[in-house]
């Protein structure tokens, strides 16, 4: 294997080609940290695979690949290990209409804003120290909604809607992306935080929440995010973990893959969502919330009883990494070997479920852990090679300079290295 970028690449021309078409709106629905860049699978999808094709993503996170996958009349199966980035990514791909969404607008704004509802203490969701983050009106404001949204689609008045769960979920993923805008943390932070920033606009006055506007000037733009498809593909997408999924039914199926996996170690997605995650309930516990964050791959919270066995690899040049981080940082050496462990797992599903012939993209970036480097895609692309796949190509994509924000936090929180790959393996 010669893992050298390739300046040359014609798909590194492919990609920067791609970049400078407009992307659907659609993408734009909610945050979600780790987004890929469209332009990532629109143009893999449209190089690598035919019209009706099925497409996978193993880290489907908030549905970038299932929308592009959808928008060029191909089908798409995702696997996503957290519940709200599930349904994010549902959300996304449902064939909604417009239209429909814009008459249900305007029977729910009239609910809520003529709304009598009676708030009991048992309306409010399991929130970790749920006054720091939200005002007595926003958390009132936001039940209400809540309840508006129920009302409308309970078993007397919702059920000549068809599909009514998946316009009821349109609302709750709504509320989901306004929430931490009318919340009190800082919404240019990854993680929520209240900052200096924060507190000296609140101290000059200058933080105006007005959640039943907001609900409404976001339902409305999100009801014209639903024309950009048109076909009958379908996305499919499974709360699973990707390391253990049982994927038989899909030996062979898939054409091409296009996902970027978490990182190493030190990006806890979960918590960057967590007020979210609380008020829609998909966290009602603080158990809940480590049983989670233990699943999720890279995952760095560990105790010490956890660290105190290092399991290696297969593979001499991943052992070694470990072996040398074991001598200076034993979670960290666990951190490595649990990440290339897992990953090898999710390896031998994407080669079970792709196409001979078909093609896997990969978007990673080394990490940087205790000052030394792991160099991910190397590491990933020795495993793929025992498992069916070759080296297609490789070549190093520029982060934007839109995504400067994004890279702050990079370097912040996890110390990532800036330099990302695009890594095209082959199944022979
Ligand atoms: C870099 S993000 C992918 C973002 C996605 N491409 C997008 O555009 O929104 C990685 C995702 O992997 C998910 N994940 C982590 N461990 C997982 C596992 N064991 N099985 C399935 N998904 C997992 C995380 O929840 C996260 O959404």
């Amino acid at each position: 294997m010669d893992f050298q970028p390739n300046n040359k690449s014609k798909n590194k021309k492919i990609l920067d080609k791609e970049k400078v078409n407009p992307r659907v709106a659609m993408h734009s629905f909610h945050r979600y940290y780790g987004k890929l860049i469209p332009a990532i699978p629109a143009a893999f999808i449209k190089e690598f695979s035919s019209e009706g094709d099925l497409i996978f993503d193993p880290f489907s996170g908030s549905g970038t690949t299932a929308v592009e996958s959808l928008k060029h009349n191909r089908n798409f199966m995702g696997i996503e290990i957290n519940p709200l980035a599930k349904k994010i990514a549902e959300v996304k791909t449902y064939p909604l209409r417009n239209k429909i969404i814009s008459e249900l607008n305007e029977k729910l704004m009239y609910i809520i804003r003529n709304n009598d509802f009676e708030i009991n203490e048992s309306d409010f969701p399991y929130v970790q120290n749920r006054d720091h983050w939200f005002k007595d009106f926003v958390q009132r404001d936001l039940i209400i909604i809540k309840k508006s949204i129920d009302y409308l689609f309970d078993d007397d008045r919702g059920n000549e809607i068809v599909n009514k769960e998946q316009y009821r979920d349109f609302y709750y993923m709504t509320v989901s992306a306004i929430l931490r805008n009318v919340s009190n943390a800082d919404t240019m932070h990854v993680f929520p935080g209240i900052s200096k920033r924060m507190r000296r606009l609140e101290a000059e006055g200058k933080i105006h929440i007005d959640v039943f506007s907001s609900f409404e000037r976001a339902i409305k733009k999100r009801a014209s995010y639903y024309n950009y498809y048109n076909s009958k593909c379908k996305a499919k997408i499974l709360l699973d973990d990707s390391t253990t999924a049982n994927l038989s039914k899909y030996k062979g199926k898939v054409k091409l893959i296009v996902t970027n996996p978490p990182y190493i170690s030190s990006v806890r997605y979960i918590e960057t969502l967590k007020l979210e995650m609380y008020w829609l309930e998909y966290i009602t516990c603080s158990e809940d919330y480590s049983i989670l964050a233990h699943k999720m791959l890279g995952n760095d919270r560990l105790q010490k009883k956890e660290y105190e066995t290092v399991n290696y690899t297969p593979y001499a040049e991943i052992n070694n990494a470990i072996k040398d981080m074991e001598q200076r940082d034993k979670k960290s050496a666990k951190i490595i070997s649990e990440f290339f462990l897992s990953i090898e797992k999710v390896i031998e599903n994407m080669s079970l479920v792709l196409q001979k012939g078909g093609k896997a993209v990969i978007k990673i970036s080394d990490s940087k852990i205790k000052k030394t480097k792991i160099e991910t895609g190397k590491l990933m692309t020795i495993i793929a090679e025992n498992h069916g796949f070759k080296l297609y190509d490789v070549f190093l994509d520029k982060i934007n300079d839109n995504s400067r924000s994004l890279l702050t936090a990079r370097n912040t929180y996890s110390d990532i290295i800036t330099n990302d790959y695009i890594i095209i393996w082959e199944k022979i």
